[in-house]
């Protein structure tokens, strides 16, 4: 089969066309095609070769891609749930063997404490951007054919879905009534828009706070689900807090922790901060501590990081995705902007173009 690879010896990117086909060897596996797989800053990252991302052992090189839609086409003799057609979206993180990570033991590696997860497409697993895959059914979660044509969004939309479960979860420590309403999502990019819209399917009011200066087409998708944009060249940090009152929530998405922390002191009392990018290697910054630790106390503030998803968050997303899609099709649809065939796929990764990039392998 073809596979996009990445090979760190030798730093470079290229479709292999030997990539074995993978059959079910177990009776709780199932076998896709792949449809659509999304290009994201991790692709970019890994294949920007300043840190390691390990291909499985043995392996010259590791096939890339995290993001996946796939249609079943054959199931293991014990799989009841999952049937030849359906559509699903693979989860990306495999356990550790560790037999004392309760998490890791309880299905929920997305909470993994020895760090020797797996994840497939990024660290020790082939990923996704090849013609077939086979793995587990307990890894796969449905989505209904309606949302085909942007179902490869689910698993980007899964990072905002697992914080926001868990921002809801911290606010119950609140008295009854204290709800979360004005919320500001930093950065334009897919995980910001995707994370934008779920926090307004969730009832807040959600600005929009990112560089670039309208008119743009991540702008335009803000204003099309009932946001604010703002970009952060024409309004301070301070001038965005005041006009807005209290910020009760802040979803960043940008992975410049630099922003994040310009951004932290203008949370609102109770408020939570939820941290999602992972910012590449720059030089220290000053920051002032004693400002941040007073509001973080003063003001029962909580700062949380969230990485990858559980299959709560896999639901949510894939209920979360249908709702978008019927209340503001074409803003969800906008989030597609380039699609790319498989023996192109180091386009998108070289050079970031438009919102999100797909690489189509099967209609
Ligand atoms: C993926 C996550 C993954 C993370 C870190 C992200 O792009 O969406 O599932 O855990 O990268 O490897
Ligand atoms: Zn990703």
């Amino acid at each position: 089969m073809k596979a996009a690879a990445v090979f760190p010896e030798k730093k470079f990117l290229a479709v292999v066309s030997d990539f074995p086909e993978p059959g079910i060897e177990s009776p709780t596996a199932v076998k896709l095609r792949v449809i659509n797989v999304g290009v994201c800053g991790t692709d970019r990252e890994i294949a920007s070769f300043q840190y390691e991302f390990p291909p499985p052992a043995g392996s010259p090189y590791l096939v890339i891609g995290h993001e996946c839609l796939g249609e079943i086409v054959e199931v293991g003799a014990a799989v009841h749930d999952l049937q030849p057609g359906d559509l699903v979206i693979p989860t990306v993180r495999r356990p550790c063997d560790h037999a004392d990570c309760v998490p890791c033991r309880a299905g929920r590696q997305d909470f993994c404490r020895t760090g020797d997860y797996r994840e497939r497409g990024i660290k020790s697993r082939h990923g996704f951007m090849t013609e077939m895959v086979v793995d587990e059914e307990r890894y796969m979660n449905p989505v209904p054919a309606a949302i085909r044509d942007i179902a490869v969004l689910v698993e980007p939309l899964t990072i905002a879905e697992k914080g926001l479960i868990q921002a809801l979860q911290i606010q119950n420590r609140l008295p009854h009534g204290t709800g979360l309403h004005t919320a500001v999502v930093l950065g334009a990019g897919p995980v910001g828009l995707l994370g934008a819209m779920a926090i307004r399917r969730a009832g807040f009011t959600v600005t929009v706070y990112s560089r670039d200066r309208e008119p743009n087409a991540a702008a335009r998708i803000v204003k099309a689900i009932g946001g604010n944009y703002v970009s952060s060249q024409d309004r301070t940090v301070e001038r965005l807090a005041s006009d807005l009152g209290s910020i009760d929530l802040v979803y960043e998405a940008t992975g410049v922790s630099q922003f994040a922390f310009d951004v932290l002191p203008a949370l609102g009392p109770n408020g939570i901060f939820i941290l999602t990018g992972v910012p590449g290697k720059h030089g220290p910054v000053p920051v002032d501590t004693d400002a941040i630790m007073r509001n973080l106390v003063l003001k029962n503030q909580c700062v949380l990081g969230t990485v990858n998803a559980g299959k709560d968050a896999f639901e949510r997303a894939v209920g979360d995705l249908s709702s978008f899609h019927t209340a503001w099709p074409d803003a969800v649809r906008a989030l597609i902007t380039g699609r790319f065939p498989l023996d192109n796929f180091a386009e998108p990764i070289r050079h970031q173009t438009g919102i999100k990039n797909i690489i189509e392998i099967a209609a």
